[in-house]
């Protein structure tokens, strides 16, 4: 697994590439095939989530994506089993958006593959009570090496690193699935030198659901530079007793943070679960960053107070400052 952390003697790191978009689209998708795959929860979690290597040989995308970007994954049936298609209804051109987990050079380091972080959903219909199996997640993790699926892509230009990657400091935060830029950041960064600071949040329900908590630790051992801190949330809990999500370890870790978050070359960013903005903005209006802005006539007890679907939220939205605070939420 670390061989994909650190790059082997032998090879030189490729260029960060020009930001390409849609070589592969619904219409016109590229067959890979799944090189290999490997669990990234601990295996007492109830949760399954798989890191999935993809071939890119042959395609127009070998060493033309950018960590930041996604893949589209077509699930058009699972593979030679018609009545999972049947009960499923899988069998759609429909795409699922997954975030790019490997560096730009892939794991291989040749940039002839792309790694996505699948979780799989499986839960219960609210109503009926009958099981629902996600058709594109399931799809993905049920795949073996040498499986092929239909991709599209790579999407996306507001998440990515900067042009000049070292020349920055980041504040990354996650929660769940959202980790998956952040290895391949992460991995970008060290491989090339980097010597700023570099801090990751990352929240999680339990200990037991901490994606590729090895491959951050390896970096938290080898790199002085590099904070790793997890927020479990219905494991751990804040002063008032509530879960700890990752606003609380933000707010604890505020002396070192609030003077990095001045710089104005540091980048901030979050990615993963819908409503993480809500509690992080109000602490960055609380230590002063001009990451965001207050809209006019809003005052910082208003937006502590707001409930998560307040129209105000669009405006503070619009008042962040895109260049360095970047946000992907679903
Ligand atoms: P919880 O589910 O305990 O409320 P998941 O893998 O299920 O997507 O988990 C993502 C993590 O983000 C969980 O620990 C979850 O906590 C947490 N979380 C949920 N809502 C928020 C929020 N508004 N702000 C920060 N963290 C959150």
């Amino acid at each position: 697994m670390t061989s994909a952390l650190e790059k082997p003697a032998d090879l030189s790191l490729l260029p960060i590439p020009e930001t390409v978009v849609n070589l592969y689209t619904p219409k016109r998708p590229f067959r890979a095939t799944v090189v290999s795959k490997y669990r990234i929860l601990d295996r007492s979690s109830p949760n399954y989530c798989w890191h999935v290597v993809f071939s890119l040989k042959d395609s127009e995308m070998v060493g033309k994506y950018r960590i930041g970007q996604s893949i589209g994954v077509m699930p058009n049936g699972r593979f030679n089993d018609a009545a999972f298609n049947y009960v499923h209804n899988a069998l759609t051109n429909q795409i699922r958006l997954y975030s790019i987990a490997s560096a730009s050079w892939g794991d291989d380091w040749k940039g002839e593959t792309v790694s996505l972080c699948v979780k799989r959903e499986v839960r219960e219909d609210e109503k009926t009570g009958e099981l629902v199996l996600g058709a594109a997640s399931n799809f993905i993790c049920d795949a073996k090496p040498g499986d092929e699926m239909f991709i599209t892509g790579p999407v996306g230009k507001s998440f990515l690193m900067p042009d000049d990657p070292l020349n920055h400091d980041y504040v990354f935060v996650a929660t769940g699935t959202g980790i998956a830029p952040f290895r391949g950041m992460l991995i970008e960064l060290f491989n090339r030198g980097f010597e700023r600071e570099a801090w990751l949040i990352f929240g999680v329900p339990y200990s037991t659901d901490i994606m590729y908590d090895k491959d951050f630790r390896y970096f938290a051992d080898h790199y002085p530079n590099f904070h790793y801190i997890t927020a479990i949330s219905r494991e751990q809990h804040n002063a008032m007793g509530r879960k700890l999500y990752v606003q609380v370890r933000l707010e604890q870790n505020q002396d070192s943070l609030a003077p990095l978050l001045e710089k104005p070359d540091v980048r901030f960013y979050m990615c993963g679960r819908k409503g993480m903005e809500y509690g992080i903005y109000p602490w960055l209006y609380r230590i002063g960053s001009n990451l965001v802005n207050l809209p006019e006539g809003l005052t910082l007890e208003d937006i502590q107070r707001l409930p998560q679907d307040a129209p105000e939220w669009s405006r503070i939205e619009r008042a962040r400052d895109r260049e360095r605070l970047l946000k992907e939420t679903y």
